[in-house]
C-alpha cells in the first residue's frame, strides 16, 4: 500500500510507514474514524485509501497543520497556487535562499499563519519536526541543504488526497478531551499522542502534551461508553522500552510493530530495530485474532 498512498509532507511523528501494520488491526468497516491527534493525518489517508469508512473527524490542537489539512482537502488548486508563490519568492535570494525560511518564519510568527507559509515552513524546516517557543512562535529552523518539496511534486499528492477525503472529513483543533467526547459506539479512535518523553510539557498552545494519568482516564471513559479505539504509544528499540504502559485495568492488548532499523543507532554503528507499541481495545481483540503472524509475535511479548 505504501508505494501508492499519497502524503504532504514529511511530519516527525508521522505513522505513514506504519500505517498498512495498524490498518490490519482496524475492523474492515466503521462508522466513522476519529483522529484526536491527527499530525499530517497519515492514518485517516490511509484509511480513506483503503475505503474502510466515509466519515473522518481529523483533530490536532496545532490549528495551522489541520488549516494545511483542510485547505488540501477542500481548495486543492488554492493552496498549491499559493504554495508555488512562496516556494518559488526563496529563488529571488539567490545563494542566500536560507533567509527566506527565516522571512517566511517572521511572517508567519506576525500573523500571516495561511496554511501556504506552513506548509513551505514544514516542508524546509529540520526533519519535519515542528517546534515552537514558550510564546507560541514558531522557532524551528532550517534544513539547510534542501529548498522544501518542489509544488510539482507536491500537486499530485495534494490532488489526490482531496479525491480521497473531500465531503467525507471534518476539522478541529481542540484538546483531545473534547474531541473523545465525541465519539460513539460504531467509531472508531486512533490515538497518536506525543511520545511520553515530550508529554509532561505543558509549554505552550500548539503543544500542551498529554499527562499519563489524564489520557488513561481518558481511555477509561471510552471503555464505559463502549467506544472502540487504536493507540500508537512508545515502543522499544535494542531491548530498551520507553515509556511507561497503559494500565491492566484497561484491559487492552499490547502489539508490538516493526518500525524498521532505528537511524539514531545506525549513527552509532548498531543495527536495533525499533518496534512502536500499538494497543488495541478489548472489543476489537477478537477482529484481530485473523492475522496470525502478529498473534504469535504478541504471545511472545
Ligand atoms: C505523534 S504526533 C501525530 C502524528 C500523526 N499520527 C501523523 O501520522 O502525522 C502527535 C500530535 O498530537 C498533537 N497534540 C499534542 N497535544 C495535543 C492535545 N492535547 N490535543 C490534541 N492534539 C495534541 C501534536 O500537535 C502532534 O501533531
Amino acid at each position: 500500500m505504501n508505494g501508492k498512498v499519497p502524503h504532504i509532507v514529511q511530519y516527525q511523528g508521522s505513522k505513514r510507514i506504519l500505517a498498512p501494520q495498524i490498518l490490519q488491526y482496524m475492523p474492515n468497516r466503521f462508522n466513522r474514524l476519529i483522529e484526536p491527534f491527527s499530525g499530517m493525518a497519515a492514518i485517516s489517508i490511509a484509511t480513506a485509501y483503503e475505503n474502510r469508512t466515509n466519515k473522518f473527524l481529523i483533530n490536532d490542537l496545532n490549528k495551522p497543520l489541520i488549516d494545511i489539512l483542510r485547505e488540501a482537502i477542500e481548495n486543492p488548486e488554492h493552496l498549491i497556487e499559493c504554495y508555488t508563490r512562496v516556494w518559488n519568492e526563496q529563488f529571488t535570494y539567490g545563494e542566500n535562499h536560507v533567509q527566506h525560511f527565516y522571512d517566511v518564519r517572521e511572517r508567519f510568527n506576525a500573523g500571516e499563519k495561511t496554511p501556504a507559509n506552513m506548509l513551505y515552513l514544514l516542508a524546509r524546516c529540520v526533519k519535519g519536526s515542528v517546534r515552537y517557543g514558550k510564546s507560541g512562535n514558531f522557532n524551528q529552523s532550517p534544513d539547510k541543504r534542501r529548498h522544501g518539496t518542489n509544488p510539482k511534486t507536491l500537486a499530485p499528492n495534494i490532488y489526490r488526497i482531496s479525491e480521497l477525503l473531500k465531503e467525507k472529513a471534518s476539522f478541529s483543533s481542540k484538546d483531545y478531551h473534547e474531541i473523545l467526547e465525541m465519539a460513539k459506539p460504531g467509531d472508531l479512535v486512533y490515538m497518536d499522542p506525543p511520545y511520553q518523553g515530550v508529554t509532561n510539557v505543558r509549554d505552550n498552545r500548539y503543544y500542551s502534551g498529554v499527562p499519563f494519568d489524564e489520557f488513561a482516564d481518558a481511555l477509561e471513559i471510552l471503555n464505559k461508553r463502549g467506544v472502540d479505539y487504536l493507540i500508537s504509544y512508545d515502543g522499544e528499540c535494542g531491548g530498551r522500552e520507553y515509556g511507561e504502559d497503559l494500565p491492566e485495568k484497561l484491559k487492552c492488548k499490547k502489539v508490538l510493530l516493526n518500525a524498521g532499523l532505528s537511524s539514531q543507532a545506525l549513527l552509532l554503528g548498531k543495527r536495533e530495530t525499533t518496534f512502536e507499541a500499538l494497543y488495541i481495545s478489548e472489543s476489537l481483540i477478537p477482529e484481530f485474532s485473523r492475522i496470525p503472524e502478529q498473534l504469535s509475535f504478541m504471545e511472545a511479548i
